[in-house]
């Protein structure tokens, strides 16, 4: 099953306009086989010009459709801002915003019934590694979501980003990366066999121009979710030129 891979810029709280600017004409000068797909701050989204190669994502969505949610932002307005995607659940919402994963759930069903595409963030911290947890933690965070909304998952991208290997350097190895990316697409079966072969996982946590291409040709690895290199125009374009359908394993 060939899957078009996905490259993911998250800029978290950073960038600015002249970081747009130079990263789309880095971006313009390359030709990868990956589709390309940058969530900055929501506030930038209108200052990206329209574009056939980079499309755009929010980095979190309310999980209410609109109304007096002082300070949250709807999928609505997300995508009137240019937004095709969003990232849910991102360990740093779970951990600094106490986002469960029931919310996060319904942000899923929210963002879907608005035509955004979700990129539903899921991983283990070092404890829970460490107690040989893994497994039973991504299995939770996933079965929040589609067991009771499979139809969701055709809809849907999975990002595994193991909580150890976000901004510490240290990434997981292809070898464990692939582990859990078949052990999600396992899980994933339960609730749609077919969308489940037809899932993107991305692979995301100290994603660099070095480890991308030995990362990107394990099987089940479809592509990557970047924070800080994403920040570096060049190191981004590296990581997306890395992708080659041909090295896969
Ligand atoms: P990192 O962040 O690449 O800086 O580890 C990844 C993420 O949090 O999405």
């Amino acid at each position: 099953m060939s899957r078009k891979a996905l490259i993911a810029a998250n800029w978290k709280m950073n960038g600015t306009k002249a970081l747009i600017e130079a990263v789309n004409n880095v971006l313009a000068e390359i030709d990868t086989e990956a589709e390309l797909l940058i969530c900055p701050p929501a506030t930038l989204l209108p200052f990206f010009p329209p574009s056939n190669k980079v499309a755009l994502g929010g980095q979190d969505v309310s999980a209410a459709v609109s109304g007096a949610y002082t300070g949250q932002l709807s999928a609505s307005l997300l995508k009137e801002a240019g937004a095709t995607y969003s990232l849910i659940g991102h360990s740093e919402r779970r951990q600094y915003q106490f986002e469960t994963d029931a919310l996060i759930a319904e942000k899923v069903v929210t963002a879907v019934t608005a035509g955004l595409t979700p990129v539903l963030c899921v991983g283990e911290t070092l404890q829970e590694r460490q107690q040989e947890k893994t497994q039973q933690v991504i299995a939770k965070q996933l079965a929040a979501v589609y067991a009771s909304h499979p139809e969701l998952l055709v809809k849907s991208v999975i990002a595994y980003e193991p909580i150890w290997a976000i901004g510490t350097g240290e990434s997981a190895t292809p070898e464990q990366a692939q582990e859990t990316h078949a052990f999600i697409r396992d899980v994933l079966q339960s609730y749609d066999n077919v969308a489940a072969q037809q899932v993107r996982i991305l692979y995301g946590g100290s994603v660099n121009a070095e480890n991308s291409a030995a990362l990107f040709t394990q099987p089940d690895i479809d592509g990557a979710l970047v924070g800080g290199a994403s920040l570096k125009p060049d190191e981004f374009a590296q990581i997306c030129l890395n992708y080659q359908t041909s090295a896969k394993e």
